[in-house]
């Protein structure tokens, strides 16, 4: 009998050696919840070879199915990510990243507070287990209403504040920068824009510090025409919810998430607007609200504070405020 490797040739092993060597050194997402973000952010976060994925859900059936889906898709979309789908926590051990994506989304004329004390309740049975599989992951919460679920999750998980991370920003900057690049018919890649406080009707679209090339977009666009982009952004789920009837946006919103798993996980330092827990930043103490920080291997690891005007941090409190109310209705 020839030894192991006695049949084949020094590339051959080699190459069977980094094989095994990217498959170890490949990181681990779970997403929790299958449903259209969660299915969503798990084609992204694979279709780009972020890493590999596990999909979780409480419904049997529905994650294996739509894991073993995405798999199929890997040798056409050229990916090597292993996806599974599971309704056992077991399979989630030792994730890097943890998307929390499990509740119910908004209907025709609810608001995402509407949701509040369902999703709280998915919250507290979720997260535990999360902690208990992956307890030294980070936290990326989707679940609405936003800020105050990722304060539950704060709360819930006792991981430190930079592991605990909302996404809203990202999507809410991402149809202002849609609607801007639109209106002044330039290439999305050429428009940057902020916007800050919850991921509600109060949040505070910057129009100051939004950019076309550099170019403010203030110079750009006139005063009522930005303000009518503006609204459109603050009910830009709204809008979407109108024509779909049966549940809420996910393409943008996975996009937004699979965007923060790339800057964890390729720690690439860059600055997004996300939900951020706030010791004192902009004046606010104790709460989560979206504000820019820098996303590396750590999670959070700079909150960015940048100057407001009188009018921009007068927003910001009324949109912290909301949030305060809706963390104190369900005690967090
Ligand atoms: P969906 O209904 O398509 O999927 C939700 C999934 O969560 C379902 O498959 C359901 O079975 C699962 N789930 C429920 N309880 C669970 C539990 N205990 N454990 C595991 N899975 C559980 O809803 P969709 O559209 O994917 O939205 C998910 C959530 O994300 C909603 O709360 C929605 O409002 C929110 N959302 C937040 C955005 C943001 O910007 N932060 C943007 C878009 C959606
Ligand atoms: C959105 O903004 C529903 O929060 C979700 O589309």
């Amino acid at each position: 009998m020839p030894a192991a490797t006695g049949d084949l040739s020094l590339t051959e092993c080699e190459s069977l050696f980094l094989k095994g060597l990217t498959h170890i050194m490949r990181k681990k997402v779970t997403i929790v919840g299958s449903g259209n973000v969660g299915a969503t952010a798990a084609h992204w976060i694979a279709s780009k070879e972020l890493a590999d994925v596990v999909l979780i859900d409480i419904i049997e059936g529905v994650p294996q199915g739509k894991g073993l889906d995405l798999l199929e898709a890997m040798p056409v979309a050229k990916c090597d990510s292993h996806i599974i789908g599971t309704n056992d926590y077991k399979d989630t051990a030792n994730s890097d990243i943890v998307v929390i994506t499990a509740g119910i989304p908004r209907k025709p004329g609810m608001s995402r507070d509407d949701l509040l004390n369902t999703n709280y309740n998915i919250m507290k049975a979720v997260v535990g287990e999360v902690v208990r599989h992956s307890p030294n992951c980070i936290l990326i919460i989707v679940s609405n209403p936003l800020d105050a679920m990722a304060q539950a999750a704060f709360k819930l998980s006792g991981f430190p504040r930079e592991r605990v991370i909302g996404m809203a920003g990202v999507l809410d900057s991402a149809r202002f920068r849609a609607f801007i690049a639109d209106e002044l018919k330039v290439s999305v890649e050429n428009v940057t824009a902020f916007v800050l406080g919850g991921h509600g009707d109060t949040m505070v679209p910057l129009g100051r510090y939004s950019t076309v090339a550099g170019i403010p977009i203030t110079e750009l666009i006139e005063k009522s025409k930005l303000e009518a982009l503006i609204q459109r952004t603050r009910d830009g789920g709204a809008e979407i919810v109108k024509y779909l009837k049966t549940g809420s946006a996910y393409y943008a919103p996975s996009a937004a998430t699979a965007e923060m798993v790339e800057a964890i996980l390729k720690d690439k330092k860059k600055i997004l607007p996300c939900a951020a827990y706030l010791e004192g930043e902009y004046g606010i103490r104790g709460l989560f609200i979206g504000v820019p920080v820098k996303l590396g291997t750590k999670g959070i690891e700079q909150i960015v504070e940048i100057k407001l005007t009188p009018e921009e941090k007068a927003g910001l409190d009324k949109s912290a405020n909301a949030v305060k109310e809706l963390c104190g209705v369900i005690g967090v």
